[in-house]
């Protein structure tokens, strides 16, 4: 292959892979408003004392990728200081979501509003295994 040829190939596949992500971002952001803006407002910023803020969380933009499938997934009512707060709401479940669209919610939240944090990929949410 010539070197053009081979810098047209690279650059698209770039191409290919950001536009996926740009896809990935606006499928969260659909989900996002379907499921979780009742709560969690639009700007991220929740609900003092009731609903717990995903913009400026450390959880959220955070390693623990495993605890936030499973809040997604089971639901949330714990009860513990997160970032120094209580909220007094209990977050609702979502089993019927598939794997990558928890991927594309997770995605969407942790580069929303001030958050900027890696995507979240479907093996990354698959290796959370939750009990039925
Ligand atoms: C019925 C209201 C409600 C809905 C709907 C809801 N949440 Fe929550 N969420 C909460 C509450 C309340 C908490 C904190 C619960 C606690 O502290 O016990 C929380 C906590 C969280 C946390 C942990 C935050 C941290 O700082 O550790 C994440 C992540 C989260 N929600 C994401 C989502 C996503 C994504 C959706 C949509 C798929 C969603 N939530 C839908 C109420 C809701």
């Amino acid at each position: 292959m010539g070197r053009k040829a081979f810098m047209f190939l690279v650059l698209g596949l770039i191409g290919i892979s950001s536009k996926t992500v740009a896809q990935n971002l606006v499928n969260g952001k659909k989900i996002y408003e379907t499921r979780c803006l009742v709560c969690h407002q639009a700007d991220g910023g929740g609900v003092p004392n009731m609903n717990a803020p995903l913009d400026g969380s450390t959880n959220v933009v955070g390693n623990d990728i495993s605890r936030m499938v499973k809040i997604i997934k089971k639901g949330y009512n714990e009860r513990v200081a997160l970032d120094g707060s209580y909220y007094s709401n209990a977050m609702t479940p979502n089993p019927d979501l598939t794997d990558a669209a928890i991927a594309d919610v997770l995605s969407y939240i942790r580069n929303s509003w001030s958050n900027k944090a890696s995507m979240v990929t479907i093996a990354q949410v698959k290796k959370q295994v939750v009990k039925k």
